[in-house]
């Protein structure tokens, strides 16, 4: 009897230890420009497809690899019916609102922001709620910096691919721009490729708020992440932020790791970062990249400390409070 208890307890605990564990990727194909956030119990992931909008909803983030997905959203208007990109859900008031870019069939030159507001569940319907760039503009997301919120996104500095903010008026509108960050330092170019800033997002901890981005060229190894610090004052200020990087580059067979998100475990106690990579060692730009997740540790001054993406299949522990 007493045997038979203490194997039943063992047996329950190994089932929730399994029920939170995971391994990479969470998405092995046409993973790229990840983006999640967790909503009444459920984990919400949107990648790049190029042709569409889709989100998958999963309680774990192991459940993501055979989650329910969704079509949300296809455009038949030639100004923004391609190249969707890095779509992004977001909760403001009592609805969902997607960010996302997209552009023409022909070429990348009418890559615009765009959005749609949905309704009180990330899987309510969308309607087109406008367009938020009238320049060259991809990557968008928001910032909020003491309850008020900031569209940030990838722009056009002169013939620089820099970060942008502007304040937003309302969930669909923006003000003025400013020029947040521009690839000036060496790891933000590779040797004889375009210098790039894109993929900003958030990340709050402690009191401290900070925007991640990726930089260098995304068809390279060298593609990784930046950060900008904010030190109080005005948020669209460049002064107002400190620089450093790089972090997270390349390692353990996962090439150009970048363009992630954060979200807070279930139980809000962790931060996990979740970025993309690709298994090609020259560097990967389209459908050949996966999302992964790894947990953010943190440095004695409050810094994020991303570690280096672990290899590919390693069972580790999700989450903290996911329940399956
Ligand atoms: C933000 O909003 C909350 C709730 O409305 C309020 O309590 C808080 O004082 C505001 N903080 C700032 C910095 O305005
Ligand atoms: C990504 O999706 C596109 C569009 O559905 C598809 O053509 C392509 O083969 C996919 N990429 C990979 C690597 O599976």
């Amino acid at each position: 009897m007493k045997l038979t208890f203490i194997v039943g307890a063992f047996t329950n605990l190994l089932a929730l230890a399994s029920a939170a564990s995971f391994s990479n990727p969470l998405k092995a194909t046409n993973g790229s420009d990840p983006h999640m956030t967790y909503y009444n119990g459920y984990y919400y992931l949107m990648t790049t497809t190029w042709t569409n909008l889709q989100i998958t909803r999963a309680k774990t983030l192991e459940g993501l690899k055979t989650g329910e997905t969704r079509v949300v959203w296809t455009d038949s208007d030639p100004s923004r019916c391609c190249n969707v990109w890095a779509p992004e859900l977001h909760k403001i008031g009592n609805s969902w609102y997607i960010y996302y870019t997209a552009g023409n069939s022909q070429n990348l030159d009418g890559q615009r922001m765009h959005v749609l507001k949905g309704g009180g569940n990330p899987f309510s319907r969308y309607s087109y709620a406008g367009q938020l760039t009238q320049d060259w503009g991809i990557d968008g997301s928001i910032l909020a910096v003491q309850n008020k919120s900031y569209f940030v996104w990838s722009c056009f500095s002169g013939t620089l691919q820099s970060l942008c903010i502007a304040p937003m008026n309302s969930p669909t509108t923006i003000g003025a721009r400013k020029v947040l960050s521009e690839p000036l330092l060496d790891w933000e170019r590779a040797q004889g490729q375009p210098p790039v800033n894109e993929g900003p997002t958030a990340l709050y901890h402690n009191g401290k708020i900070f925007l991640v981005y990726s930089a260098s060229f995304c068809w390279t190894p060298s593609y990784q992440l930046g950060v900008l610090t904010y030190n109080g004052g005005d948020p669209t200020l460049a002064s107002s932020w400190t620089k450093t990087g790089p972090f997270f580059s390349s390692a353990n067979g996962n090439y150009g790791p970048g363009h992630n998100c954060f979200i807070n475990s279930p139980d809000g106690t962790e931060v996990w970062n979740i970025y993309h990579a690709t298994w090609i060692q020259t560097g990967n730009c389209d459908g050949n990249r996966y999302t992964a997740a790894k947990k953010v540790s943190w440095n004695a001054d409050g810094s994020p400390n991303f570690g280096s993406p672990d290899p590919l299949g390693i069972v580790t522990a999700g989450p903290s409070g996911e329940k399956a």
